[in-house]
C-alpha cells in the first residue's frame, strides 16, 4: 500500500478504469464528492480509506456526516452480522429495536420520548410535517434561507438554497422562506451581532406575517446549517426561534440530521441553547451508514391523528430489524467510547489549528464550528469577503486528494465532518494535508 503524502495523482489508473466503466450505467447527479473525486473504494477501516490503486486517505467527510462510528467498527459489524442471519425485514418488534429505542430516548431531551423510524432524511422531515399538521390542525410551514432538508416534494419548497429546486416547480403550497438564517459572517442585513438583536429573525417574522395565511403548523430549522457551510448562529438564536414558534402556536421542528448524535460535541444541536423542540428529525449518524432516519417527539404529539393511526406514520423499511440493529450498535459505540466528548475535544483541536493557520493563510476568511462540525470559508479578499473562485476550490479538492485527504472543499465553504471516532493523530494528519493544499492554492490567488 502507498502512504499518504502527496506523491500520487488521484484517481490512479485502476480506479479510473472502473469509474469510467460504471459511468456508462450510472445516471448523472451523484453526490459531487463522488463525481469530482472519481474514487473507487477497495476497503475502509475507521477514518482510513483505501482505493483500488492502493492510495490511502483520511476521511474528513464521513459520507457527509453519515459514518459516525467510522467504517467497519467491530461492534457494528458483529451486531449487524448477527441480525442479518436471524431476520432482515418487516416491522415487527425486535429486541434490538427495543434496546435502540431505550438508548435513543435516554439521550433525547426530557419529554421527547416517542420515536418513529424511516429510511432517509427527507422522508423523516416529510413525516414531521405530517405530524405537525396532525397536532395543530394547521397547514403552513416556514423555513430559513440556506437550510437544507432533502429533495422530496413536500420538503423542496423549504430548501433555502438557490439551485436544488430550480426548474422543479410548482412547489407545495403553504410553504414560506421569509428570511435569512443567522449567518453572521455574511449578514444579509449588514448588521453585527449582538448589536443587531437578531434583526434577521424580526425580518423573518414580518415576512411570514405578510406571506402566510396565519396558519403556521411548524417552523423547520437546522440548529447549525450543514449544507450552507456548517454555519453556526450566535448563542440564543434557537431560543428566539422557539419564542417565535410559541407566538405563532406552531411546532418547532429541529432538523438534527447532521447536528445529532454528538456531531457538535453535544448530544444534539439544540443543546447548545438548552431548548427542547417539539419535534426532532434524525438521520445520517444515527445508522452509521445503514439507511435509516427517525423523528422524535412527545408521545402525546406522536399520537395525534391521523399521524398516530395504525399505519398512519409508518413506511416499508422504517424500523426494520437491520435498521434497529444498526441504530443500537451505533448508540452503544457512541456511549461506550465517549464519542460525544471525543467530538468536542478533537473538534476544538482542529478548530484551533485552523485558526492558527488563518493567521498566515490569507484565503481563510472564517473558521467556525462546534465539535466535529467545522466550517472554513475561503475568500479571495478578506476585506470584501469575495468567495474564492470555483476553479480554485476545485483545485483545492484535488490537492487534498493528492495529499491523502478526502474533504468537502470543492466550494468556498469547506465542511469538515470526520467520523466521531477520529483520534488526535488522525485529525492532525488530515489537517497537515489540508494545510499543504490550502497554502498551495493561496500561492495561485
Ligand atoms: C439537515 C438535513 N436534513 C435532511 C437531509 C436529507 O437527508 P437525505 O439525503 O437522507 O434525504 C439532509 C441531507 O443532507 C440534511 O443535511
Amino acid at each position: 500500500m502507498k502512504n499518504i503524502g502527496g506523491k500520487y495523482k488521484v484517481p490512479g489508473p485502476v480506479s479510473s478504469a472502473v469509474f469510467e466503466e460504471e459511468s456508462k450505467f450510472m445516471a448523472p447527479g451523484l453526490q459531487s464528492i463522488a463525481l469530482f473525486s472519481r474514487l473507487v473504494i477497495k476497503k475502509a477501516r475507521g477514518v482510513r480509506v483505501t482505493d483500488l490503486d492502493g492510495n490511502n486517505y483520511i476521511d474528513f467527510t464521513a459520507g457527509i456526516g453519515v459514518g459516525s462510528v467510522g467504517h467497519a467498527h467491530p461492534h457494528y459489524v458483529k451486531v449487524l452480522s448477527e441480525q442479518i442471519a436471524r431476520a432482515n425485514f418487516g416491522s415487527f418488534c425486535s429486541e434490538n429495536r427495543l434496546e435502540f429505542l431505550k438508548l435513543l430516548t435516554s439521550m433525547t431531551p426530557p419529554g421527547i420520548d416517542a420515536v418513529q423510524m424511516y429510511s432517509g432524511g427527507a422522508e423523516a422531515v416529510e413525516a414531521a410535517l405530517r405530524l405537525a399538521k396532525s397536532v395543530t390542525h394547521k397547514y403552513e410551514f416556514a423555513a430559513f434561507w440556506g437550510g437544507f432538508h432533502g429533495k422530496t416534494g413536500g420538503v423542496m419548497g423549504m430548501l433555502g438554497d438557490t439551485s436544488f429546486k430550480a426548474g422543479l416547480g410548482p412547489l407545495m403550497p403553504g410553504v414560506y422562506l421569509p428570511g435569512p438564517y443567522a449567518y453572521c459572517y455574511r449578514c444579509r442585513l449588514g448588521l453585527e451581532h449582538p448589536g443587531c438583536g437578531f434583526a434577521c429573525l424580526e425580518w423573518f417574522k414580518e415576512g411570514l406575517k405578510r406571506q402566510s395565511t396565519h396558519n403556521i403548523a411548524g417552523i423547520l430549522i437546522e440548529p447549525i446549517q450543514g449544507t450552507a457551510g456548517n454555519v453556526v448562529p450566535p448563542k440564543g438564536y434557537m431560543n428566539a426561534v422557539q419564542e417565535l414558534c410559541r407566538e405563532l402556536d406552531a411546532l418547532l421542528i429541529a432538523d438534527e440530521m447532521i447536528t445529532g448524535f454528538g456531531r457538535t460535541g453535544r448530544a444534539w444541536g439544540v443543546d447548545r441553547d438548552g431548548i427542547i423542540p417539539d419535534v426532532m428529525t434524525l438521520g445520517k449518524g444515527i445508522g452509521g451508514g445503514f439507511p435509516m432516519s427517525a423523528l422524535a417527539s412527545s408521545m402525546e404529539a406522536a399520537s395525534a391523528k391521523p399521524f398516530g393511526n395504525p399505519s398512519g406514520s409508518s413506511s416499508s423499511y422504517g424500523g426494520n430489524p437491520m435498521a434497529a440493529a444498526a441504530g443500537r450498535a451505533v448508540l452503544e459505540i457512541i456511549k461506550n467510547e465517549n464519542l460525544i466528548d471525543n467530538s468536542r475535544r478533537i473538534g476544538a483541536i482542529l478548530r484551533n489549528s485552523l485558526l492558527e493557520l488563518k493567521e498566515h493563510c490569507g484565503i481563510i476568511g472564517d473558521v467556525r464550528g462546534e465539535g466535529l462540525m467545522i466550517g472554513v470559508e475561503l475568500v479571495s479578499d478578506r476585506k470584501t469577503k469575495e468567495p474564492l473562485r470555483k476553479e480554485l476550490t476545485r483545485q483545492l479538492f484535488h490537492e487534498c486528494l493528492d495529499r491523502g485527504l478526502i474533504s468537502m472543499c470543492y466550494g468556498y465553504n469547506i465542511r469538515i465532518n470526520p467520523p466521531l471516532i477520529i483520534t488526535e493523530d488522525e485529525a492532525m494528519e488530515g489537517f497537515q494535508a489540508l494545510k499543504g493544499a490550502l497554502l498551495a492554492i493561496e500561492a495561485r490567488v
